[in-house]
């Protein structure tokens, strides 16, 4: 059994508590993109709004597609409803999301590109982001935790260099491997506007707040710790001076058995696990550390019934013995049946028996 990092009086919303180091009686639980297409409500106000970045701008309406899920299933916490990468377009990169293609931006492929970048605007732009939080934080249920969240500076800067998805993102890693120094000075970059970002959603209410590594995975082990660990160090220390007691989630997507590394360096409060997770290695290694979320496989509750039940008993097992938050391995995806998530939110509200 494992000890519990914090031995002070917990919060009375169970996600914080357990973001403290606290066991609960029962695991708080949320899911990354529970709003969204697989809402049939979200697609209404989706398709009411226009393009999906007028969404993230409408705070009226992006308050709105935060409740959604929250109203059907009753997570202990919701995430604010925006994107990783509005913080490209706040610097002024060209942005736009394309129908069945995902996000596209006019790429960054030197040092030199990078003086199209301005810093100094990213308030006009974010306005609405930080109205969004704190009209949340009026209208969510008392019990239910805000957690607001940015993309880490390797994916963000990934998405700028390769200008678009990828599988592989080679871009970004040549960018990396060929003029370091010029990587170093993006990485930079999003440090600050990062830091600002998320210190101005906790002035608005936001109660903590993730930090998105989805493609942590495709740093080489050599590069991992400056591209990784060092930029997400600065964040969290600059949010936690700021904001003392603020709880910081990480998600080193992929990271493997450098999460144990990530814990001890980054100086986060919780690490979010992806679904290759050995949850009793992470039991063992990581969670003496520090709080763990995840890492129910997404694909389970496409699937539903026993086998998504299953896999989510074995993860509360390995897990729930230390302070933990279920969650999934990565995001709900389009085709969930919303009475699968409803399935799950029931078993875990009545107790994850
Ligand atoms: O409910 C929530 O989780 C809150 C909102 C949220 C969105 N994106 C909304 C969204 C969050 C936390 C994100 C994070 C995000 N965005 C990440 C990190 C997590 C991850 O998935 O790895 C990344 C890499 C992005 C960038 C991004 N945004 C991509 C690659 C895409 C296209 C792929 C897709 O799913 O369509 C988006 C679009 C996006 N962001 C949608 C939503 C609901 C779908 C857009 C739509 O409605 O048309």
């Amino acid at each position: 059994m494992n000890t519990p990092v914090n031995q002070t009086n917990p919060s009375s919303k169970r996600m914080l508590a357990a973001l403290q180091g606290h066991v609960t009686d029962r695991p708080p639980f949320w899911f990354m993109r529970q709003a969204g297409r697989y809402l049939p409500e979200y697609r209404e106000v989706r398709s009411q709004a226009g393009n999906f970045l007028d969404l993230c701008y409408n705070s009226s309406l992006a308050t709105e597609v935060t409740l959604q899920p929250i109203r059907r299933f009753g997570m202990d916490a919701a995430i604010l409803f925006a994107d990783i990468l509005l913080v490209c377009d706040a610097l002024g990169q060209d942005l736009s999301y394309q129908e069945g293609e995902g996000p596209v931006l006019d790429a960054i492929r030197s040092a030199e590109d990078l003086t199209k970048l301005n810093t100094n605007n990213c308030d006009a732009t974010l306005a609405p982001v930080y109205d969004t939080v704190s009209r949340l934080s009026q209208d969510l249920p008392k019990e239910t935790t805000l957690i607001g969240f940015a993309g880490a500076p390797w994916t963000v800067a990934a998405y700028m260099v390769e200008g678009r998805g990828s599988k592989d993102f080679a871009e970004p890693r040549l960018f990396a491997l060929r003029d370091p120094d010029g990587f170093q000075q993006l990485i930079d970059i999003l440090v600050e506007v990062t830091t600002e970002y998320l210190s101005k959603q906790v002035q608005a209410g936001a109660e903590a707040v993730q930090l998105f590594d989805s493609w942590s995975g495709q740093v080489p082990a050599a590069g991992f710790e400056a591209w990784c660990v060092e930029p997400v160090r600065k964040i969290t220390a600059a949010l936690k001076e700021k904001h003392p007691g603020l709880p910081v989630i990480g998600f080193p997507r992929g990271a493997g058995p450098q999460l144990t590394t990530y814990m001890a360096k980054t100086g986060v409060d919780a690490v979010s696990l992806d679904q290759s997770m050995p949850v009793d290695w992470v039991a063992q290694y990581v969670q003496p550390t520090g709080t763990v979320q995840g890492n129910l496989d997404p694909l389970a509750v496409v699937a539903g019934g026993d086998a998504m039940i299953d896999q989510a008993r074995g993860i509360v097992e390995a897990l729930h013995t230390g302070p933990f938050v279920f969650n999934l391995g990565h995001g709900l995806v389009p085709q969930t049946p919303p009475d699968h998530v409803e399935a799950l939110s029931t078993w875990l509200r009545e107790g994850a028996q």
